[in-house]
């Protein structure tokens, strides 16, 4: 059964979401989590960097796992994960960066790479708390519609929507330069996390948050897939829930 916590704003969605994962981390300080990004992750990842220098979190033992990368892309590149993770919330916490895990979007066999990521995940115990977002087209990571339920770590190609929405110059702002492909954590991957939060915000989530949520799982809506997760928390804000059920 999934909870819903519906905020007003973006703003208090990444304070809820930061308490949340700042407080699983103070109940098990070698917490393995799962991340995401995006801009719906940004805010909540400028809180945790704002609760560690106030000394509420540390992330000293923690080991983290992202959930995909942009094929061809190193991580020195501005637009790849690898980078804005570091951004965003790595260089401003005091995790060891041997500890964070991007999957290599320049691995010379990527097919490999997703292998070893899996592997890396199992040896690691697992992931405890995945912190997720949604594409506006149901994607969840870079699992386009169409992805199998028992799909793992492996190389997609990404539909032109999702190519579009990633080129609207918050990150990219040219089609042309966003790669077509990408390495991503499947939908096993992600539903054996032991807890998943996944984060929405803005109308723009709204048709897709609906789908996830009020309608019985399909392929067409990888997030739906996420449904009977026997630990699922979503927090939204207002915007995105507008199209919810009422619950
Ligand atoms: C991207 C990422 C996803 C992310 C989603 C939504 O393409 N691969 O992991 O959750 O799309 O992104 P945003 O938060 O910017 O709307």
């Amino acid at each position: 059964m999934a909870i819903v916590q519906v905020l007003k704003n973006a703003q208090e969605v990444a304070r809820a979401a930061a308490a949340f994962i700042a407080q699983r981390i103070n109940a098990n300080p070698k917490l393995v989590l799962g991340l995401a990004t995006g801009s719906t992750p940004q805010g909540t990842y400028g809180e945790l960097a704002r609760l560690h220098r106030s000394g509420n979190v540390s992330f000293a033992a923690v080991t983290t796992f992202n959930l995909d990368e942009y094929l061809g892309l190193g991580g020195d590149h501005p637009q790849s994960y690898r980078f804005f993770m570091n951004e965003n919330l790595f260089n401003k916490v005091d995790i060891d960066p041997a500890k964070t895990h991007v999957p290599s979007g320049v691995a010379r066999d990527p097919a490999a790479e997703c292998a070893n990521y899996e592997q890396a995940i199992s040896a690691a115990g697992g992931v405890d708390l995945w912190l997720l977002g949604i594409g506006q087209n149901g994607h969840v990571a870079f699992n386009e519609p169409g992805s199998a339920a028992d799909s793992r770590t492996r190389v997609v190609d990404l539909t032109e929507d999702t190519i579009a929405a990633n080129s609207d110059g918050r990150f990219f702002s040219r089609a042309e330069d966003v790669p077509r492909k990408a390495l991503t954590a499947g939908i096993a991957t992600i539903r054996e996390a032991r807890s998943l939060l996944l984060l929405a915000t803005g109308e723009k989530k709204a048709a897709a948050l609906h789908h996830a949520l009020d309608q019985p799982p399909t392929l067409d809506c990888p997030a739906s897939l996420l449904q009977a997760h026997r630990d699922l928390t979503i927090i939204c804000d207002e915007a995105a829930a507008s199209q919810l059920r009422a619950r």
